[in-house]
C-alpha cells in the first residue's frame, strides 16, 4: 500500500558509519531523535533517509551496500545522504550546532554568527531534498525532523517535487527576542511556512513561533485553539500543533524485567555496597547543565555531612560534536569539577564520583536506571528530554525519583510528580538531592506510580498517531488538555 508509506528525514541516522583502516565500523548512534524514531519505524515500517554520520569520502555504492545489510537486520529501510568534510563542516557543526542549537536553547552567548555557514546550511538541505525526492514517490508522506533540515519542504518545492511535506520540531523554539538575533530570521520563518504541518513539543514552543510570525508580519491569523491551530496569511494556510515525544514505554519496562538487565543490576549492587546511587545521563552538551549539576552535588556533600559515604553520583557523559570548541571547553570544565569533588571527599571504600566519558549500552544503562535511587535531569534548556522518561519507565516497581529541571520540555507533563528543580540554583538543587535521599517511601512510591501512568499513556505511539492523525486533517485522540 504506497499511499500509506512514510518517509522519515532526519539529519542523524539511527547507526554511524566511521572508517577504521580500510573498513568501515558501523554502530548506533546516540540521542532522542533516534531513540524515540527507531521504534516507530520498526513497528510501522517504512523508510529513514539522513546523514550516514561519516566524513571521510565513501561511493554511494559501499554505502548502499553497507546500509542495506543493516535494514535487512532492523526491519526498516535506510537510505544515505552523504556529505563531505566541508559540508559536515559548515552545515552541520557550523550552521546547526553553532548557531542554531545555543539560540534555540536560548543561550546567544555560544553562538558563533559565521556568515558563510548560511549558504552551505541551505545547500545541504538541497541535497537532502534530492535523495527524498529519487527515493519517495508522490502519495507518500514527507515528515521532515528537527533544526538541520527546516529548509527542506521549500528545496523540494524548488526541484518541482510535490509532495506533502510535515515537519516536527524537537528542541525549543525560543522567544521572539532571542530569535530575532538570527541574521536569517525571516528565511527560516518562511521556510517553515512551507510545510503543511509545524509541529513543537510543549504549548509554550508553540506560543513562541506563532510570537515570532506575529512579528514578521501582523497580516497572520491564526484559527482555533488547544494543541492544533490553523495559521493564514491570507495566501497560504499550514497547521501549527504542538505534541509532546516520548519513549516505547512498553520497550523498556520489557527490557528492564530481563533476566539480562537483573544480572547487571546484581552486579552492579554488590559493587555499589548499598550506597544510594543518584543518576546523570547525558551527551556532553551546555545545555544539560552539567557542572552547575556537579557543583549542586559538591555543596550537598558541603552542607550534609549525612551523605558522605552513604551517596554516590553516576555521570554517564556521551561524547558529542566535539569538534565545535565550547564542546570540548565543557569536557575540561566537567573533568575538573569531577576531579575536584573526588579529591576533597573521597575516602577509602567511598568515591563520591563515578564519571563515565563514553556511551553505554542499552541493557547497562538500563540497569543503572533500575539501580538508581534518584535521577538527576537538570537541563539548562531541553526540547523533551527523554532520559527522564526513560528512567521512570524502568523503575518497575515505582522505587525512585525524579530530580527535573523546569526548563526541559518534560517538565511541562511531569511537573506535578517530579521534584521540579530551577538548574541555576544550585543550593535549591543540592536541597532537592537530600529530599530525595530521605523521601519517605510511601511518597516516593506515589509519585513515582503518577509519573509512570503519564509516560504509559502518552507514550512514543500515541505520539505518532496522534502526530499522522493531525497530519490527516483528524482531531487528537487521548490528550488530555493540562
Ligand atoms: N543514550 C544513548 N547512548 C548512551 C546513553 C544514552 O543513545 O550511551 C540515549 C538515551 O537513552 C536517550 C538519549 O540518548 O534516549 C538522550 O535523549 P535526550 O532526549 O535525553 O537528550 P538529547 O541527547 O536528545 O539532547
Ligand atoms: C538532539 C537533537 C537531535 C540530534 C541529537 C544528537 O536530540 O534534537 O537532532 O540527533 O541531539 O546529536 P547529534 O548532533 O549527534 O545528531
Amino acid at each position: 500500500k504506497s499511499k500509506d508509506r512514510f518517509i522519515i528525514v532526519s539529519n542523524r541516522l539511527p547507526i554511524k558509519m566511521e572508517k577504521e583502516g580500510t573498513s568501515w565500523k558501523v554502530s548506533s548512534s546516540a540521542g532522542g531523535l533516534v531513540s524515540a524514531l527507531s521504534p516507530i519505524l520498526k513497528d510501522r515500517g517504512g523508510i529513514w533517509i539522513g546523514w550516514t554520520g561519516a566524513t571521510e569520502p565513501v561511493g554511494l555504492r559501499t554505502c548502499r551496500e553497507i546500509l542495506d545489510k543493516m535494514s535487512k537486520e532492523i526491519g526498516y529501510r535506510i537510505f544515505p545522504v552523504i556529505l563531505n568534510q566541508e559540508e559536515v563542516s559548515l552545515y552541520y557543526y557550523g550552521l546547526s550546532n553553532e548557531i542554531i542549537w545555543p539560540l534555540f536553547h536560548d543561550l546567544p552567548g555560544l553562538a558563533n554568527f559565521e556568515p558563510h555557514y548560511w549558504k552551505a546550511y541551505r545547500n545541504v538541505n538541497g541535497k537532502f531534498a534530492r535523495v527524498v525526492a529519487r527515493h519517495s514517490k508522490k502519495d507518500d508522506l514527507v515528515w521532515v525532523h528537527d533544526y538541520q533540515l527546516i529548509p527542506l519542504a521549500r528545496k523540494l518545492k524548488e526541484l518541482g517535487v510535490e509532495r506533502k511535506c510535515v515537519f516536527f520540531l524537537h528542541i525549543p523554539f525560543p522567544s521572539p527576542d532571542i530569535f530575532m538575533k538570527l541574521p536569517w530570521r525571516y528565511e527560516l520563518l518562511a521556510d517553515l511556512m512551507e510545510y503543511e504541518l509545524v509541529a513543537f513539543q510543549t504549548a509554550q514552543d508553540r506560543k513562541n513561533f506563532l510570537s515570532c510570525l506575529n512579528s514578521f508580519s501582523k497580516k497572520f491569523k491564526t484559527y482555533g485553539r488547544g494543541p492544533v491551530v490553523e495559521v493564514t496569511d491570507g495566501n497560504r494556510t499550514f497547521k501549527a500543533a504542538y505534541i509532546p515525544i516520548s519513549i516505547d514505554f512498553k520497550g523498556f519496562t520489557t527490557m528492564a524485567g530481563a533476566e539480562k538487565v537483573h544480572s547487571i543490576l546484581k552486579q552492579y549492587k554488590s559493587r555499589l555496597h548499598r550506597k544510594t546511587v543518584i543518576l546523570g545521563v547525558d551527551r556532553l552538551d551546555y545545555t544539560k547543565g552539567i557542572p552547575l549539576r556537579l557543583r549542586a552535588f559538591q555543596m550537598a556533600l558541603e552542607k550534609y555531612p549525612e551523605l558522605h559515604e552513604n551517596v554516590t553520583l553516576v555521570q554517564i557523559v556521551v561524547p558529542s560534536r566535539e569538534e565545535v570548541p565550547a564542546y570540548s571547553e565543557l569536557k575540561d570544565k566537567i573533568e575538573k569539577l569531577v576531579s575536584s569533588i573526588n579529591g576533597t571527599f573521597t575516602t577509602p571504600g567511598w568515591v563520591p564520583v563515578h564519571y563515565m566519558y563514553h556511551s553505554v549500552p542499552k541493557d547497562e544503562l538500563i540497569a543503572l536506571y533500575r539501580l538508581a535511587d534518584i535521577a538527576l535531569v537538570t537541563p539548562l534548556r531541553d526540547g523533551m528530554n527523554l532520559v527522564a522518561k526513560e528512567y521512570c519507565a524502568c523503575k518497575l516497581d515505582n522505587d525512585g525519583v525524579l530530580i527535573l529541571s523546569e526548563f526541559a520540555g518534560a517538565a511541562a507533563q511531569m511537573y506535578r510528580h517530579a521534584l521540579i528543580v530551577n538548574p541555576y540554583d544550585i543550593e535549591g538543587v543540592a536541597e532537592a538531592i537530600l529530599k530525595g535521599v530521605s523521601m519517605p517511601q510511601r511518597e516516593k512510591k506515589a509519585r513515582m506510580r503518577s509519573l509512570r501512568k503519564n509516560i504509559r499513556e502518552q507514550d512514543v505511539f500515541w505520539w505518532v498517531n496522534n502526530f499522522l492523525r493531525v497530519a490527516a486533517g483528524k482531531t487528537l485522540v487521548d490528550f488530555p488538555e493540562k
